[in-house]
């Protein structure tokens, strides 16, 4: 299973990309706004990164930007997916899962640019977007769960849909608003291919105090033992 940060702060991809290897990153307007500089300018600096890590391409380090979340018509949702996708071959243009949001999708893969479908709540959106050929599909499971649904099946019942039909390899799943390391754990047991989370999620889900307590056992143990 593929990790992706859910992130606008460069620094933070940085730190992601050279200390745990991530495979791509996923942005939307909140992360965004949250970097504190202009939109133009945050994913500018995400294409000057791929370029300094010498991974650009979509297929070698994908990363979703989403298009102006106002836009509701499909010929404008193009246009400005076409403006992003032009920056960076790395670009997939992050589309929320509407009627004009899958139109435009589906019109921008027959153009060869790479989509990922996001708000994505049920397991019908996720055949949509798959039978539209979008390379990416975004179920939101951390919003889901914080409101009282167990997503395990959720994430089992689109795996099994896109097994049954032959999707698997063309629409990626990736289980977004992941939160914790259970989680994590839910969507590789049913066989996302991708989760993509925070990166104190991330930290947290290598965290175990066991580990702390053996390790302090193991150097009490090393401190009474002579080396050579
Ligand atoms: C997914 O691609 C979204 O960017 C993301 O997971 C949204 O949720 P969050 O910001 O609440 O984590």
């Amino acid at each position: 299973m593929k990790y992706f940060l859910d992130s606008a702060k460069i620094d933070e991809i940085r730190e992601a990309y050279d200390t745990f290897g991530i495979d791509g990153v996923t942005t939307n307007p909140n992360h965004i706004m949250n970097s504190g500089k202009p939109f133009f300018t945050v994913i500018g600096e995400l294409a000057e990164f791929v370029k300094e890590k010498g991974i650009e391409g979509w297929d070698k380090f994908p990363i979703s930007v989403e298009i102006n979340p106002h836009l509701d018509d499909a010929d404008e949702m193009v246009e400005m997916g076409r403006k992003i996708a032009a920056m960076c071959p790395n670009f997939c243009i992050k589309i929320p899962c509407t009627e004009p949001g899958i139109a435009a999708a589906r019109r921008l893969e027959q153009k060869g640019i790479r989509t990922n479908l996001t708000l994505v709540f049920s397991a019908s959106q996720a055949l949509i977007a798959a039978k539209n050929g979008s390379l990416f599909v975004s179920p939101f499971i951390g919003w889901k769960e914080s409101s009282g649904e167990d997503c395990a099946q959720y994430i089992q019942d689109i795996v099994t849909i896109y097994e049954n039909y032959g999707f698997i390899g063309k629409t990626q799943i990736i289980c977004a608003a992941v939160r914790n390391g259970k989680q994590f754990v839910d969507c590789a047991v049913a066989g996302a291919d991708i989760v993509t989370a925070g990166l104190q999620v991330f930290k947290d889900s290598f965290y175990h105090p066991f580990t702390d307590y053996g390790l302090a056992k193991f150097q009490a143990a090393w401190d009474k033992t002579i080396t050579d």
